[in-house]
């Protein structure tokens, strides 16, 4: 008796990627790729696991991410507490330190790939998703500041996406954070009657995260709270006000968020969000900011950063709603024969091309003419190689033209080429 299993499914909230959107993804990565070197930032790859402490740290032990949606585990094998990673940040600045990546001059870094967070799923927000990354480590801006926005900018006009705004804030410095979280914390409690169970628990904790609330009856509190904006000094102002005219120089456009607290407690001065309503709830595609106290908090020397993370998932779907990626075929050619002696021939001619630069399926599976030519069109290839009997006797490939450019009203749909002169005739036919 043969025993059946039972089908086994992926785990909420993490996806396969199927290989019509892969190619999409490969597109839009080399997008991204070409763009980063264009302002000279070059690519890195961290573990996916990392020290858990690594994370409660660098991130804050009271903020969501770590307070409740990291997959940590303690490894059974040795006790180690573990958490595979819920963003790049943390490690690409403990490896900085470890490496001494500084010690010459400062490093522009990109790396792109799966993150985790145990959230709750909907459009948008997943538990494994893909970030694409980008840290300028060692520059204290506000320059460098203005360049990753004007770049993020750059980026959108390059994929065609017109509706992603810009909001910025300021964070300030930590002496001006905690004269605000002073005065915030007595406007909370100014307020206990009305604060929800959410806030009550974050009031001393992590005041500013209260004003992020998305609860309707805690709006106008939130509204009339004192700003961090209004406690900045001198040189944070200064600071600000440096990204400011850069950006007005450049003309991007932006406003000024001042309740923008970003999730993640690193971050110090320029903090900023790329945000559209075209994804539903999950329209934030960026956001980034600067973290000049992370490589001190996490044991090295005192070192300014700033970055920013985009959505893969998110940039995908906003990119996929203008439909400019196209769908990328199997192949350019492929090769369809008669029997065993025009397969070996096919295997023959298959590699000459390749060697030229062309993509090429050969055939496999069932024999009849008719199945080869219907896998020939769904491939979705330009052209059909056919090696039948006469075409082995007369050492001369049909090429059968299947779709545009090649396939038009000005040339026969099928011709004759020497096998001598195939690669020529397909390589000036197809072009690169
Ligand atoms: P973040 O704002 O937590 O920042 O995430 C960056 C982006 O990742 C978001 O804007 C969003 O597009 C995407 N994202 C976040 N959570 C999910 C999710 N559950 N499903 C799908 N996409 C999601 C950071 O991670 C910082 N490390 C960014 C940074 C780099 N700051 C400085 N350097």
């Amino acid at each position: 008796m043969t025993q059946s299993f039972k089908k086994l499914r992926g785990l909420t909230g993490m996806h396969d990627v199927l290989p019509d959107q892969s190619a999409q993804w490969e597109q839009l990565e080399e997008i991204v790729r070409d763009w980063l070197a264009s302002y000279g930032y070059r690519n890195m790859r961290t573990p996916i696991l990392e020290h858990t402490q690594l994370f409660a740290r660098g991130i804050g032990e009271v903020t969501d991410i770590v307070e409740k949606e990291m997959y940590s585990f303690t490894d059974s094998l040795n006790g180690d507490k573990l958490t595979m990673r819920p963003e790049f940040t943390a490690g690409i600045v403990r490896s900085a330190i470890e490496h001494n990546l500084l010690y010459e001059r400062p490093q522009r870094i990109y790396s792109i790939g799966p993150v985790f967070r145990h959230e709750r799923p909907q459009r948008g927000r997943y538990r494994q998703f893909h970030q694409i990354d980008v840290e300028a480590l060692g520059f204290p801006g506000p320059d460098v500041d203005a360049e990753m926005i004007v770049m993020l900018d750059r980026l959108w006009q390059r994929l065609g996406l017109t509706d992603v705004r810009l909001e910025i804030n300021s964070l300030g410095q930590s002496h001006e954070r905690a004269a605000h979280r002073e005065a915030l914390i007595a406007y909370l409690e100014q307020h206990q009657d009305i604060l929800d169970d959410d806030a009550k628990r974050r009031m001393y904790t992590n005041p500013l995260r209260v004003l992020d609330t998305k609860n309707p009856d805690l709006q106008e509190m939130a509204d009339a709270a004192p700003r961090l904006f209004e406690f900045l000094g001198e040189e944070s102002l200064a600071h600000y006000e440096g990204v400011c005219q850069r950006l007005d120089a450049m003309d991007i456009e932006y406003t000024l968020n001042p309740r923008m607290v970003r999730g993640l407690d690193y971050y110090n001065l320029t903090v900023f969000e790329w945000i559209t309503d075209r994804l539903g709830a999950q329209g934030t595609v960026c956001g980034g900011g600067r973290y000049d106290g992370l490589f001190e908090l996490l044991g090295g020397k005192s070192t300014p950063g700033i970055g920013f993370a985009i959505g893969m998932e998110r940039l995908l779907e906003l990119v996929q709603q203008q439909d400019i990626l196209p769908n990328t075929a199997e192949c350019d050619i492929y090769m369809v024969y008669q029997n065993d002696a025009g397969q070996q021939q096919a295997m023959v001619l298959a590699e000459q091309l390749r060697d030229a630069g062309l993509r090429v399926v050969v055939h496999a599976g069932p024999k009849s003419m008719r199945a080869q030519f219907r896998r020939a069109d769904n491939s979705g290839a330009l052209a059909a190689i056919i090696l039948g009997q006469s075409e082995l006797e007369t050492q001369q490939a049909s090429v059968k033209w299947l779709r545009a450019p090649a396939l038009n009203d000005e040339q026969p749909q099928q011709e004759q080429v020497d096998f001598a002169q195939c690669v020529q005739f397909l390589k000036s036919r197809i072009g690169d």
